[in-house]
């Protein structure tokens, strides 16, 4: 069997995965008041690479897990991202008019609405995992819980509001990623491989497998702010610097920044070498998309 190539994978995800978040989203809502679907369907539907998706179940397959199994993880992963991203933008903290080239949920819907449709889709991605039929849910509900909440995604977005590109080390901004963007990717691969039913080993592994990606993601995402146009990016280039965010640029130049992004992946191709089998062709065209992608 020959697995996909890296482009198929993640073309077949997007469309795989609008179609389960359409599903988890639109079903047994009666009481929900429209303007609150209308705003958590515009952060969600229609955009986004759905690298988080593609990477739960690339893991998932990976280990032998099909797509029945997989639509609960990957969509509560893009929900957690989702919401995440609406509330990154908010005036309070990035203060970003666009997003996936449109206007912010904030700038569509208001503020007061943006953040109620993050706390909702927040909700909505552990209530997926909770229907979930799987044995592996209370588990997945905790690991999720653990990577999104204080000591993973708004743990980092806290010390990333509280540093500033003038004064941070390198150390706080590599702590900060891990926590900010990194714990949010090293979960999706690990609960590809816990809805795998995986062995505990390849569930560690799979998560270090997301460290150095996520490592390695957020870096891009830097570097990028520096050297991409609004049309490729779908959100405004340029603001770390004006805004004097602790970014990797800040404490090591786009060089050491590439050179930073080009370690980490190495170490995520050593796992997927390691773990071998045909999956570990389009695992390593994985490792290779983040470094080149362009948006
Ligand atoms: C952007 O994530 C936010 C970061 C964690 C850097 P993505 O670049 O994955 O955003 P979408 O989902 O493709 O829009
Ligand atoms: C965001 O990092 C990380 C999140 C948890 C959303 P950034 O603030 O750099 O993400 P972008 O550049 O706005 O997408
Ligand atoms: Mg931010
Ligand atoms: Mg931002
Ligand atoms: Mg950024």
């Amino acid at each position: 069997m020959s697995a996909p190539s890296i482009e198929d994978w993640l073309s077949d995800t997007q469309a795989w995965v609008e179609n389960e978040l359409e599903r988890q989203l639109r079903g047994d809502r009666a009481e929900a008041p429209s303007s609150l679907k209308d705003a958590m369907e515009y952060a969600v539907l229609g955009g986004g690479k759905r690298f988080r998706a593609a990477l739960v179940r690339l893991v998932g397959r990976w280990w032998g897990a099909d797509d029945a199994a997989c639509g609960a993880p990957a969509v509560a992963v893009e929900l957690i991202h989702a919401y995440s991203l609406v509330h990154d933008d908010l005036p309070c903290m990035d203060d970003d008019d666009w997003r996936r080239g449109r206007p912010s949920c904030h700038k569509r819907f208001g503020e007061a609405n943006a953040l109620l449709a993050g706390d909702a889709l927040q909700t909505k991605a552990f209530e997926v995992l909770a229907r979930s039929a799987a044995p592996c849910a209370a588990e997945a509900v905790l690991a999720l819980a653990r990577a999104s909440g204080d000591s993973g995604m708004v743990g980092g977005q806290v010390l990333d509001l509280a540093m500033s590109g003038d004064s941070a080390l390198r150390g706080e901004v590599e702590r900060m990623h891990a926590m900010k963007t990194g714990a949010l990717i090293a979960v999706s691969a690990e609960l590809g491989a816990l809805f795998a039913n995986a062995p505990r080993a390849q569930r560690a592994e799979a998560r270090e497998w997301g460290q150095s990606l996520g490592k390695c993601f957020q870096a891009v995402d830097d570097l990028l702010d520096v050297t991409a146009d609004k049309a490729a990016l779908g959100k405004t280039p340029g603001k770390d610097a004006a805004q004097h965010k602790p970014t990797l640029v800040a404490v090591l130049g786009l060089e050491g920044t590439r050179r930073y992004a080009e370690e980490h992946a190495e170490r995520a191709r050593a796992v997927a070498r390691q773990w071998g089998g045909p999956w570990s062709a389009t695992g390593l065209q994985m490792v290779d998309f983040l470094l080149q992608r362009r948006s």
